[in-house]
Protein backbone atom coordinates (compact mmCIF):
# COMPACT_ATOMS: atom_id res chain seq x y z
CA UNK A 1 0.00 0.00 0.00
CA UNK A 2 0.92 3.20 -0.88
CA UNK A 3 2.32 6.10 1.74
CA UNK A 4 3.11 9.64 1.82
CA UNK A 5 5.83 11.56 3.11
CA UNK A 6 5.78 14.74 3.89
CA UNK A 7 8.98 16.97 5.34
CA UNK A 8 7.44 19.94 6.82
CA UNK A 9 8.99 23.84 7.01
CA UNK A 10 8.20 24.62 3.18
CA UNK A 11 6.25 27.80 2.68
CA UNK A 12 3.44 27.18 0.39
CA UNK A 13 2.96 29.77 -2.88
CA UNK A 14 0.96 29.55 -6.02
CA UNK A 15 -2.47 28.54 -6.99
CA UNK A 16 -4.18 25.19 -6.47
CA UNK A 17 -7.05 24.33 -8.71
CA UNK A 18 -10.27 23.10 -6.69
CA UNK A 19 -11.61 19.90 -8.59
CA UNK A 20 -15.80 18.96 -8.90
CA UNK A 21 -17.02 18.04 -5.62
CA UNK A 22 -16.78 14.30 -4.89
CA UNK A 23 -20.07 14.29 -2.68
CA UNK A 24 -21.71 16.06 -5.83
CA UNK A 25 -20.15 13.54 -8.44
CA UNK A 26 -21.29 10.68 -7.06
CA UNK A 27 -25.23 11.29 -6.18
CA UNK A 28 -25.34 12.72 -10.32
CA UNK A 29 -23.54 9.46 -11.27
CA UNK A 30 -26.52 7.37 -9.83
CA UNK A 31 -28.90 10.00 -11.25
CA UNK A 32 -27.77 8.27 -15.07
CA UNK A 33 -29.92 5.35 -13.60
CA UNK A 34 -33.16 7.46 -13.91
CA UNK A 35 -33.45 7.85 -18.02
CA UNK A 36 -32.66 5.87 -20.31
CA UNK A 37 -31.15 8.99 -22.15
CA UNK A 38 -26.82 9.80 -21.75
CA UNK A 39 -26.05 12.11 -18.64
CA UNK A 40 -23.02 13.87 -19.86
CA UNK A 41 -21.10 14.98 -16.08
CA UNK A 42 -18.45 17.63 -16.80
CA UNK A 43 -15.91 19.15 -14.37
CA UNK A 44 -15.84 15.45 -12.74
CA UNK A 45 -13.12 14.78 -9.85
CA UNK A 46 -11.35 11.37 -10.89
CA UNK A 47 -11.31 9.63 -7.22
CA UNK A 48 -11.75 6.04 -5.65
CA UNK A 49 -14.93 6.59 -4.83
CA UNK A 50 -16.38 7.67 -8.50
CA UNK A 51 -14.38 4.62 -10.12
CA UNK A 52 -16.18 2.54 -7.64
CA UNK A 53 -19.33 3.63 -7.99
CA UNK A 54 -18.65 3.34 -11.82
CA UNK A 55 -18.22 -0.45 -11.28
CA UNK A 56 -21.73 -0.81 -9.45
CA UNK A 57 -23.38 1.51 -12.18
CA UNK A 58 -22.03 -0.64 -15.36
CA UNK A 59 -23.11 -3.60 -13.36
CA UNK A 60 -26.73 -2.57 -12.86
CA UNK A 61 -26.36 -1.27 -17.33
CA UNK A 62 -24.90 1.94 -17.32
CA UNK A 63 -22.41 2.68 -20.18
CA UNK A 64 -19.77 4.86 -19.37
CA UNK A 65 -17.04 6.79 -20.67
CA UNK A 66 -14.43 8.97 -19.31
CA UNK A 67 -12.85 11.75 -21.57
CA UNK A 68 -11.33 15.40 -21.37
CA UNK A 69 -13.26 18.29 -22.07
CA UNK A 70 -13.07 21.93 -21.96
CA UNK A 71 -14.69 21.78 -18.36
CA UNK A 72 -12.46 18.92 -17.54
CA UNK A 73 -12.56 15.38 -17.09
CA UNK A 74 -16.53 14.46 -18.10
CA UNK A 75 -17.89 11.20 -17.78
CA UNK A 76 -20.67 10.05 -19.87
CA UNK A 77 -22.59 7.52 -18.27
CA UNK A 78 -26.02 6.06 -20.28
CA UNK A 79 -28.35 3.76 -18.67
CA UNK A 80 -30.78 1.95 -21.86
CA UNK A 81 -32.29 -0.36 -19.23
CA UNK A 82 -31.67 -1.02 -15.96
CA UNK A 83 -30.25 -5.03 -16.85
CA UNK A 84 -29.86 -6.12 -12.81
CA UNK A 85 -31.35 -4.11 -9.72
CA UNK A 86 -28.78 -5.92 -7.50
CA UNK A 87 -26.59 -4.16 -5.71
CA UNK A 88 -23.83 -6.53 -4.38
CA UNK A 89 -22.37 -5.84 -0.56
CA UNK A 90 -18.73 -5.98 -1.87
CA UNK A 91 -19.40 -3.20 -4.26
CA UNK A 92 -21.80 -1.00 -1.76
CA UNK A 93 -19.26 -1.70 1.20
CA UNK A 94 -16.12 -0.22 -0.84
CA UNK A 95 -18.29 3.01 -0.96
CA UNK A 96 -21.34 3.91 1.26
CA UNK A 97 -23.05 6.12 -0.96
CA UNK A 98 -23.48 3.28 -3.18
CA UNK A 99 -26.38 2.42 -1.05
CA UNK A 100 -28.42 5.70 -3.23
CA UNK A 101 -29.08 3.82 -6.50
CA UNK A 102 -31.82 1.99 -4.38
CA UNK A 103 -34.23 4.88 -4.42
CA UNK A 104 -33.56 5.30 -8.96
CA UNK A 105 -33.72 1.72 -9.17
CA UNK A 106 -37.12 1.31 -7.20
CA UNK A 107 -38.15 4.87 -9.40
CA UNK A 108 -37.14 2.78 -12.69
CA UNK A 109 -37.93 -0.59 -12.59
CA UNK A 110 -40.33 -1.40 -9.26
CA UNK A 111 -37.97 -3.63 -7.65
CA UNK A 112 -34.37 -3.37 -6.02
CA UNK A 113 -32.22 -5.36 -3.71
CA UNK A 114 -29.04 -3.33 -2.65
CA UNK A 115 -27.13 -4.44 0.17
CA UNK A 116 -26.89 -2.37 3.11
CA UNK A 117 -23.51 -0.31 3.79
CA UNK A 118 -22.56 -1.10 6.81
CA UNK A 119 -20.82 1.03 9.52
CA UNK A 120 -17.95 2.94 8.91
CA UNK A 121 -14.63 3.93 10.70
CA UNK A 122 -16.58 7.68 11.69
CA UNK A 123 -19.57 6.39 13.35
CA UNK A 124 -22.58 3.17 13.05
CA UNK A 125 -24.11 5.48 9.98
CA UNK A 126 -27.36 3.68 10.07
CA UNK A 127 -29.59 4.36 6.85
CA UNK A 128 -32.90 4.15 8.52
CA UNK A 129 -34.37 8.00 7.48
CA UNK A 130 -33.77 6.48 4.10
CA UNK A 131 -35.47 3.46 4.59
CA UNK A 132 -38.21 5.03 6.37
CA UNK A 133 -38.95 8.04 3.36
CA UNK A 134 -39.01 5.46 0.62
CA UNK A 135 -41.61 3.54 2.61
CA UNK A 136 -43.18 6.75 2.72
CA UNK A 137 -43.62 7.10 -1.10
CA UNK A 138 -45.15 3.70 -1.20
CA UNK A 139 -42.31 1.43 -1.23
CA UNK A 140 -42.30 -1.85 0.85
CA UNK A 141 -39.20 -2.85 2.09
CA UNK A 142 -37.89 -6.13 3.79
CA UNK A 143 -34.57 -6.63 5.06
CA UNK A 144 -33.15 -9.99 5.08
CA UNK A 145 -29.27 -11.64 5.20
CA UNK A 146 -28.07 -7.54 5.19
CA UNK A 147 -30.01 -6.71 1.79
CA UNK A 148 -32.72 -4.11 1.01
CA UNK A 149 -35.56 -5.70 -0.60
CA UNK A 150 -37.85 -3.23 -1.94
CA UNK A 151 -40.90 -3.37 -4.36
CA UNK A 152 -43.13 -0.70 -5.63
CA UNK A 153 -44.72 -2.55 -8.43
CA UNK A 154 -47.45 0.12 -9.63
CA UNK A 155 -44.55 3.06 -8.88
CA UNK A 156 -43.59 5.48 -6.28
CA UNK A 157 -46.38 7.95 -5.01
CA UNK A 158 -45.64 11.39 -3.39
CA UNK A 159 -45.53 12.05 0.55
CA UNK A 160 -45.01 14.45 2.57
CA UNK A 161 -41.82 13.65 4.86
CA UNK A 162 -40.57 15.39 7.60
CA UNK A 163 -37.08 14.45 8.84
CA UNK A 164 -36.60 13.82 12.21
CA UNK A 165 -32.95 15.48 12.08
CA UNK A 166 -31.10 16.75 8.96
CA UNK A 167 -29.23 13.95 6.78
CA UNK A 168 -27.68 14.74 3.26
CA UNK A 169 -27.41 11.36 2.04
CA UNK A 170 -31.05 10.93 3.10
CA UNK A 171 -32.78 13.96 1.39
CA UNK A 172 -30.60 13.31 -1.91
CA UNK A 173 -31.55 9.72 -1.62
CA UNK A 174 -35.67 10.87 -1.59
CA UNK A 175 -34.55 13.22 -4.10
CA UNK A 176 -33.46 10.83 -6.64
CA UNK A 177 -36.92 8.46 -6.48
CA UNK A 178 -39.22 11.34 -5.94
CA UNK A 179 -38.76 12.88 -9.63
CA UNK A 180 -40.44 9.82 -10.82
CA UNK A 181 -43.04 9.19 -8.17
CA UNK A 182 -46.74 10.55 -9.32
CA UNK A 183 -47.46 13.29 -7.43
CA UNK A 184 -45.99 15.62 -5.34
CA UNK A 185 -43.60 14.79 -2.31
CA UNK A 186 -42.63 17.54 0.41
CA UNK A 187 -39.31 17.32 2.54
CA UNK A 188 -39.35 19.52 5.42
CA UNK A 189 -36.21 19.82 7.68
CA UNK A 190 -33.90 18.80 4.38
CA UNK A 191 -30.62 19.24 4.51
CA UNK A 192 -28.93 22.39 2.82
CA UNK A 193 -25.86 21.25 1.81
CA UNK A 194 -24.67 22.86 -1.67
CA UNK A 195 -24.74 19.53 -3.01
CA UNK A 196 -28.34 19.08 -2.98
CA UNK A 197 -29.14 22.45 -5.13
CA UNK A 198 -26.56 20.45 -7.64
CA UNK A 199 -28.20 17.85 -7.88
CA UNK A 200 -31.59 19.47 -7.55
CA UNK A 201 -30.10 21.27 -10.65
CA UNK A 202 -29.39 18.48 -12.75
CA UNK A 203 -32.38 16.50 -12.34
CA UNK A 204 -34.05 19.74 -13.19
CA UNK A 205 -31.92 19.92 -16.36
CA UNK A 206 -32.96 16.24 -16.83
CA UNK A 207 -36.60 17.22 -16.79
CA UNK A 208 -37.76 16.91 -13.00
CA UNK A 209 -39.66 19.49 -11.51
CA UNK A 210 -37.79 20.12 -7.70
CA UNK A 211 -37.87 23.38 -5.77
CA UNK A 212 -36.45 24.61 -2.93
CA UNK A 213 -33.21 22.35 -2.73
CA UNK A 214 -30.77 24.65 -0.73
CA UNK A 215 -33.24 25.50 2.12
CA UNK A 216 -35.25 22.91 4.52
CA UNK A 217 -38.15 22.80 2.45
CA UNK A 218 -37.85 20.87 -0.65
CA UNK A 219 -40.96 20.49 -3.13
CA UNK A 220 -40.73 17.68 -6.11
CA UNK A 221 -43.27 17.64 -8.93
CA UNK A 222 -43.39 13.93 -9.87
CA UNK A 223 -42.89 13.80 -13.94
CA UNK A 224 -43.20 10.35 -15.77
CA UNK A 225 -40.19 10.19 -17.38
CA UNK A 226 -36.43 12.37 -17.63
CA UNK A 227 -34.13 12.61 -20.32
CA UNK A 228 -30.44 13.19 -20.96
CA UNK A 229 -28.86 16.64 -20.04
CA UNK A 230 -25.25 18.06 -19.49
CA UNK A 231 -24.26 19.33 -16.33
CA UNK A 232 -20.99 20.72 -14.81
CA UNK A 233 -20.11 19.31 -10.92
CA UNK A 234 -19.85 22.29 -8.63
CA UNK A 235 -16.24 22.65 -7.02
CA UNK A 236 -15.10 20.68 -3.67
CA UNK A 237 -15.97 22.57 -0.77
CA UNK A 238 -14.68 20.30 1.28
CA UNK A 239 -11.41 20.18 -1.02
CA UNK A 240 -11.41 23.96 -0.97
CA UNK A 241 -11.38 24.14 2.55
CA UNK A 242 -8.52 21.45 3.20
CA UNK A 243 -6.22 23.63 0.91
CA UNK A 244 -7.03 27.09 2.81
CA UNK A 245 -6.45 25.17 6.08
CA UNK A 246 -3.25 23.83 4.64
CA UNK A 247 -1.76 27.15 3.36
CA UNK A 248 -2.77 28.34 6.58
CA UNK A 249 -1.36 25.93 8.54
CA UNK A 250 2.26 26.28 6.19
CA UNK A 251 2.56 29.83 5.96
CA UNK A 252 2.80 31.84 2.88
CA UNK A 253 0.05 32.67 -0.04
CA UNK A 254 -1.81 30.34 -1.78
CA UNK A 255 -4.90 31.19 -4.42
CA UNK A 256 -7.44 28.69 -4.40
CA UNK A 257 -9.02 28.81 -7.94
CA UNK A 258 -12.41 27.17 -9.85
CA UNK A 259 -13.98 26.88 -6.46
CA UNK A 260 -16.27 29.33 -4.34
CA UNK A 261 -15.71 31.26 -1.49
CA UNK A 262 -19.45 31.56 -0.16
CA UNK A 263 -19.53 27.18 0.56
CA UNK A 264 -16.94 27.59 3.28
CA UNK A 265 -18.09 31.01 4.45
CA UNK A 266 -18.09 29.39 8.16
CA UNK A 267 -14.86 27.88 7.62
CA UNK A 268 -13.51 31.29 6.13
CA UNK A 269 -15.03 33.23 9.24
CA UNK A 270 -13.02 31.09 11.99
CA UNK A 271 -9.86 31.11 9.85
CA UNK A 272 -10.26 35.20 10.28
CA UNK A 273 -10.91 34.88 14.15
CA UNK A 274 -7.87 32.56 14.49
CA UNK A 275 -5.42 35.50 12.53
CA UNK A 276 -5.27 34.65 8.86
CA UNK A 277 -5.76 36.75 6.15
CA UNK A 278 -8.92 35.72 3.70
CA UNK A 279 -9.10 37.52 0.08
CA UNK A 280 -12.38 36.87 -1.66
CA UNK A 281 -12.38 36.63 -5.22
CA UNK A 282 -14.97 35.63 -8.10
CA UNK A 283 -13.28 32.67 -8.57
CA UNK A 284 -12.22 31.48 -5.25
CA UNK A 285 -9.89 33.32 -2.30
CA UNK A 286 -6.26 33.53 -1.66
CA UNK A 287 -5.34 32.52 1.82
CA UNK A 288 -2.09 34.46 3.32
CA UNK A 289 -0.21 33.68 6.48
CA UNK A 290 3.05 35.66 7.29
CA UNK A 291 4.45 33.39 10.26
CA UNK A 292 3.03 34.97 13.41
CA UNK A 293 1.77 32.41 15.37
CA UNK A 294 -2.11 32.08 15.08
CA UNK A 295 -5.02 31.95 17.75
CA UNK A 296 -7.12 29.37 19.10
CA UNK A 297 -10.71 29.34 18.20
CA UNK A 298 -13.47 27.27 18.88
CA UNK A 299 -15.69 25.58 16.62
CA UNK A 300 -18.59 23.18 16.42
CA UNK A 301 -19.71 21.08 13.61
CA UNK A 302 -23.23 21.49 12.30
CA UNK A 303 -25.16 20.92 9.00
CA UNK A 304 -24.84 23.18 6.14
CA UNK A 305 -24.18 26.48 6.34
CA UNK A 306 -22.79 25.59 10.50
CA UNK A 307 -19.22 24.15 10.48
CA UNK A 308 -18.58 21.51 7.90
CA UNK A 309 -17.48 17.58 10.02
CA UNK A 310 -15.34 17.45 7.36
CA UNK A 311 -13.41 19.66 7.74
CA UNK A 312 -12.97 18.97 11.33
CA UNK A 313 -10.05 16.89 11.53
CA UNK A 314 -8.25 19.42 9.63
CA UNK A 315 -9.18 22.54 11.39
CA UNK A 316 -8.16 20.35 14.90
CA UNK A 317 -4.40 20.13 12.71
CA UNK A 318 -4.15 23.88 12.58
CA UNK A 319 -4.95 24.55 16.21
CA UNK A 320 -2.58 22.44 17.30
CA UNK A 321 0.37 24.93 16.45
CA UNK A 322 -2.18 28.23 17.99
CA UNK A 323 -1.72 30.30 21.10
CA UNK A 324 -4.24 28.73 23.65
CA UNK A 325 -7.09 26.09 23.91
CA UNK A 326 -9.36 25.35 21.09
CA UNK A 327 -12.45 23.51 21.77
CA UNK A 328 -13.73 21.44 19.45
CA UNK A 329 -17.33 19.90 19.58
CA UNK A 330 -18.39 17.10 16.71
CA UNK A 331 -22.09 16.54 16.67
CA UNK A 332 -22.60 15.02 13.29
CA UNK A 333 -20.54 11.90 13.92
CA UNK A 334 -19.92 9.88 17.06
CA UNK A 335 -16.67 8.64 16.80
CA UNK A 336 -15.09 11.40 14.66
CA UNK A 337 -11.76 12.25 16.89
CA UNK A 338 -9.93 9.18 15.82
CA UNK A 339 -7.15 11.44 14.11
CA UNK A 340 -6.32 12.85 17.79
CA UNK A 341 -4.26 9.80 19.19
CA UNK A 342 -2.30 10.52 15.41
CA UNK A 343 -2.40 14.37 15.53
CA UNK A 344 -0.83 13.21 19.21
CA UNK A 345 2.42 11.10 17.79
CA UNK A 346 3.47 14.16 16.09
CA UNK A 347 3.18 16.14 19.38
CA UNK A 348 0.21 17.57 19.00
CA UNK A 349 -1.69 17.99 22.86
CA UNK A 350 -5.33 16.72 22.57
CA UNK A 351 -7.72 15.92 25.37
CA UNK A 352 -10.85 13.99 23.76
CA UNK A 353 -14.00 13.33 26.27
CA UNK A 354 -17.02 12.12 24.53
CA UNK A 355 -18.10 14.45 21.43
CA UNK A 356 -15.46 17.34 22.73
CA UNK A 357 -11.48 17.53 21.91
CA UNK A 358 -9.57 20.26 23.78
CA UNK A 359 -6.83 21.21 21.79
CA UNK A 360 -4.09 22.90 23.88
CA UNK A 361 -1.76 24.71 21.02
CA UNK A 362 2.27 23.58 21.72
CA UNK A 363 4.89 25.54 20.07
CA UNK A 364 5.87 22.78 17.77
CA UNK A 365 5.24 19.46 15.99
CA UNK A 366 7.82 17.02 15.21
CA UNK A 367 7.63 14.42 12.49
CA UNK A 368 6.63 10.99 13.15
CA UNK A 369 5.32 7.99 11.10
CA UNK A 370 1.30 8.11 11.59
CA UNK A 371 -1.62 6.61 10.19
CA UNK A 372 -4.49 7.22 8.35
CA UNK A 373 -8.22 6.03 9.72
CA UNK A 374 -10.41 7.95 7.88
CA UNK A 375 -10.61 9.89 4.60
CA UNK A 376 -10.85 13.39 6.18
CA UNK A 377 -8.62 12.17 9.20
CA UNK A 378 -5.77 11.14 6.85
CA UNK A 379 -5.11 14.94 5.41
CA UNK A 380 -5.45 16.19 8.64
CA UNK A 381 -2.20 14.82 9.38
CA UNK A 382 -0.75 15.83 5.98
CA UNK A 383 -1.92 19.26 7.22
CA UNK A 384 0.28 19.04 10.22
CA UNK A 385 3.22 17.49 8.82
CA UNK A 386 3.28 20.29 7.02
CA UNK A 387 4.53 22.58 9.66
CA UNK A 388 6.33 19.97 11.61
CA UNK A 389 10.02 19.55 11.72
CA UNK A 390 11.82 16.66 10.18
CA UNK A 391 10.21 13.85 8.16
CA UNK A 392 6.18 12.58 9.03
CA UNK A 393 5.06 9.44 6.93
CA UNK A 394 1.52 9.13 6.17
CA UNK A 395 0.54 5.43 5.78
CA UNK A 396 -2.98 4.02 4.69
CA UNK A 397 -3.40 6.81 2.24
CA UNK A 398 -5.75 4.74 0.22
CA UNK A 399 -8.45 7.21 2.75
CA UNK A 400 -6.65 9.55 1.04
CA UNK A 401 -7.23 8.38 -2.64
CA UNK A 402 -10.90 7.93 -2.04
CA UNK A 403 -11.47 11.95 -1.79
CA UNK A 404 -8.70 14.08 -2.79
CA UNK A 405 -7.49 14.38 -6.51
CA UNK A 406 -3.99 14.22 -7.35
CA UNK A 407 -3.32 16.04 -3.26
CA UNK A 408 0.49 15.72 -3.71
CA UNK A 409 0.64 17.20 -6.74
CA UNK A 410 -1.25 19.97 -5.94
CA UNK A 411 0.92 20.74 -2.66
CA UNK A 412 4.25 19.87 -4.78
CA UNK A 413 3.36 22.28 -7.04
CA UNK A 414 2.95 25.31 -4.62
CA UNK A 415 6.81 24.00 -2.65
CA UNK A 416 5.54 21.25 -0.09
CA UNK A 417 8.36 18.88 0.01
CA UNK A 418 6.02 16.06 -0.36
CA UNK A 419 6.19 12.56 -2.06
CA UNK A 420 4.00 9.10 -2.42
CA UNK A 421 6.15 6.39 -1.71
CA UNK A 422 5.02 2.86 -3.78
CA UNK A 423 3.57 0.25 -1.85
CA UNK A 424 5.14 -2.91 -2.12
CA UNK A 425 1.85 -5.17 -1.57
CA UNK A 426 3.11 -6.01 1.92
CA UNK A 427 0.60 -4.88 4.54
CA UNK A 428 1.60 -1.88 6.48
CA UNK A 429 0.22 -3.30 9.73
C1 LIG B 1 -22.70 13.00 3.89
C2 LIG B 1 -21.32 13.15 3.27
C3 LIG B 1 -20.24 13.12 4.36
C4 LIG B 1 -20.55 14.17 5.42
C5 LIG B 1 -21.97 14.02 5.95
C6 LIG B 1 -22.38 15.12 6.90
C7 LIG B 1 -21.52 12.09 1.12
C8 LIG B 1 -21.13 10.95 0.26
N1 LIG B 1 -21.08 12.04 2.37
O1 LIG B 1 -22.73 11.72 4.53
O2 LIG B 1 -18.99 13.40 3.73
O3 LIG B 1 -19.66 13.99 6.51
O4 LIG B 1 -22.90 14.05 4.84
O5 LIG B 1 -22.22 16.36 6.31
O6 LIG B 1 -22.17 13.02 0.68
N2 LIG B 1 -28.12 9.16 10.11
C9 LIG B 1 -29.01 8.29 10.71
N3 LIG B 1 -29.90 7.62 9.92
C10 LIG B 1 -29.94 7.77 8.57
C11 LIG B 1 -29.04 8.67 7.96
C12 LIG B 1 -28.13 9.36 8.75
O7 LIG B 1 -29.00 8.12 11.94
O8 LIG B 1 -30.77 7.13 7.91
C13 LIG B 1 -27.13 9.91 10.94
C14 LIG B 1 -25.68 9.60 10.60
O9 LIG B 1 -25.23 8.44 11.26
C15 LIG B 1 -24.99 10.87 11.07
C16 LIG B 1 -26.03 11.95 10.77
O10 LIG B 1 -27.28 11.27 10.64
O11 LIG B 1 -24.76 10.80 12.46
C17 LIG B 1 -25.79 12.75 9.51
O12 LIG B 1 -25.53 11.87 8.45
P1 LIG B 1 -25.82 12.25 6.92
O13 LIG B 1 -26.07 13.70 6.81
O14 LIG B 1 -26.85 11.32 6.40
O15 LIG B 1 -24.42 11.91 6.27
P2 LIG B 1 -24.15 11.12 4.93
O16 LIG B 1 -25.15 11.47 3.90
O17 LIG B 1 -23.91 9.68 5.23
Amino acid sequence: MDRIAIIGGARLEGEIVISGAKNSAIKLMAASLLTDQPLRLTNMPRLADTRFLGQLLRRLGTDIIEQDGDDGAETILHTREIVSAFAPYDLVRQMRASFNVLGPLIARTGHAKVSLPGGCTIGARPVDLHLEALRALGASIDLHEGYVYAQAPRGLIGAEIEFPFVSVGATEHVMLAAVLAKGETVLKNAAREPELGDLAECLNKMGAQVSGAGTSTIRIQGVDHLHGATHSVIPDRIETGTFALAAAMAGGEVRLTKTRSDFVETLLDKMVEAGVEVIRHNDGMTIKRNGARLKAVEIETDPYPGFATDLQAQFMALMTLADGESVIKETIFENRFMHAPELARLGADILVSGGEARVRGVETLEGAQVMATDLRASVSLVIAALAARGETVVSRVYHLDRGFERLEEKLGACGANVRRIAGTGEPED
